[in-house]
């Protein structure tokens, strides 16, 4: 026997207590703190920031190599060679797929792209400015209440049609999200187009014109798809986990997982990429706006620019940028004044000690923001296409706790409220 245990001495305490000490196949050794409740104490860590919550076998990050791996494939590898759907396969299976499971992977989510007639309805309830996260939430919650048959989560064959509804339904349910907003007809998918081409169809065509498009466009957003797909323990995964621990059904968890996305910490920064970009206006105050993101005493901030994991490159943005170029000379929208604005402050920010030194690069959500604007989809819609991208990871981490032991999920706290005291007049 030679495993590793750590040793805690408590003050007052006569015997140290032991605690495993748990070795993954890569990155840090983790301590099981699991005893120390029969002990009687609790760990104490907001935030979460030195918790690891669960064993997972699907994605690996190291911040600081910035290294980020879909069950051991390498993300940059992915956007090279593989694509969204192939990659959700991947996460949701453990395997790369053999060209018949590919087909018939791709088949089965082609298949369920369309949602039920009655879920049309729901739409009309929501007021015309509804924020289309606010209509994801409740609709894609509701997507419950259509396959009662197929909900026990015990049963794999359910969990993975539930997976492949999810998968195939959100692209769907965000396009009639935008089509509602702007008062147009919803597009039904086309069982002829690839993922991210009918997404841009339901998206961009009308009934009276189906503008082609472009290939360029959809390997962007298959791309912009593919980058997202999973993101290792992140605020919605745990969400979707720790709802799904409850016993949930997916379709609950996930909407759950959307719910969390929301928030500007999160799925939202691309969104705030947009709004900076207009807010700078035009070039001549570019300066200004980086002065201001240095001055301690003005709480504004580059959005684009940092990141809480990675610290020294974030592998995504750079494949981003790459689809970025491409993009916008496909568009022919390089001289654009906000992607101009975009170049120079990139430009400028890489190039700056200020930034050099505390290693603030631009992130993923810098570029995304700027690759869906220059395809003409409105910034309320960004944290959307995040949700769609995002299904496979949270919907794969909800398959493997519930395929394997699991316990609900119940964090303690420290308590520091009034101690027992008695009602007036007791
Ligand atoms: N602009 C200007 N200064 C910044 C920025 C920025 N975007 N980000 C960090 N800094 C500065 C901080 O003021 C701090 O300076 P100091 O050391 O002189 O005090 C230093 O860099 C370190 O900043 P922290 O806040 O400690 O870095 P942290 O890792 O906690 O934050 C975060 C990371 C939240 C992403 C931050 O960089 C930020 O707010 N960026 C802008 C928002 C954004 O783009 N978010 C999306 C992240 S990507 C994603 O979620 C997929």
């Amino acid at each position: 026997m030679n495993k590793k245990t750590a040793s805690l001495s408590l003050e007052g305490v006569k015997d140290s207590i032991d605690l495993p000490i748990l070795g993954g196949s890569i990155g840090p050794d983790v301590i099981d703190v699991g005893g120390l409740t029969a002990k009687g104490y609790f760990t104490f860590d907001p935030g979460f920031m030195s918790t690891a919550s669960c064993e997972s076998r699907i994605t690996y990050i190291d911040g600081d190599k910035g290294v980020l791996l879909h069950r051991g494939y390498p993300i940059e590898q992915l956007a090279e060679k593989s694509d969204y759907l192939e990659t959700c396969y991947l996460l949701l299976n453990g395997e790369l797929p053999d060209p018949a499971q590919k087909a018939e992977f791709e088949n089965d989510i082609r298949y369920h792209t369309m949602v039920h007639e009655k879920l049309c309805e729901f739409f009309k309830g929501f007021p015309i400015n509804a924020h289309p996260m606010a209509i994801m939430v409740g609709v894609v919650g509701a997507l419950s209440a259509f396959y009662h048959d197929s909900l026990d989560i015990m049963k794999e064959e359910d969990r993975r049609i539930s997976a492949h509804r999810l998968i195939a339904k959100m692209p769907t349910i965000a396009a009639m999200c935008y089509k509602h907003a702007i008062g147009q007809p919803f597009m039904y998918p086309r069982n002829d187009f690839g993922y991210a081409e009918n997404f841009l169809h339901m998206m961009f065509s009308t009934p009276c014109e189906a503008p082609k498009v472009s290939p360029i466009l959809a390997k962007a957003m298959d791309t912009i798809f593919l980058l997202h797909a999973d993101h290792e323990q992140n605020a919605s995964t745990s969400t979707v986990r720790l709802a799904g621990s409850t016993g949930a059904n997916p379709f609950a968890c996930v909407s759950a997982g959307i719910a969390a996305l929301w928030g500007p910490a999160h799925g939202g920064a691309n969104e705030a990429v947009l709004n900076m970009l207009d807010e700078i206006g035009d070039e001549s105050r570019i300066e200004e706006f980086i002065k201001r993101a240095k001055d301690k005493n003005d709480p504004f901030r580059l959005m684009g620019f940092g990141h809480r994991v990675y610290k020294n490159f974030d592998p995504r943005a750079k494949v981003m940028r790459k689809i970025c170029d491409e993009v916008l000379t496909e568009l022919g929208v390089e001289n654009d004044p906000l992607f101009r604005i975009a170049r120079r402050l990139e430009k400028i920010a890489l190039e700056d000690e200020y930034f050099i030194e505390r290693k603030l690069y631009p992130n993923v959500d810098f570029y995304s923001g700027i690759i869906l604007k220059a395809i003409g989809i409105p910034a309320s819609m960004f944290t959307v296409i995040f949700a769609v991208g995002r299904t496979p990871g949270w919907i794969s981490h909800w398959n493997e706790m519930i395929s394997n032991p699991y316990k609900i999920g119940r964090p303690r706290q420290l308590y520091t409220g009034h101690a027992r005291r008695d009602y007036p007049g007791t």
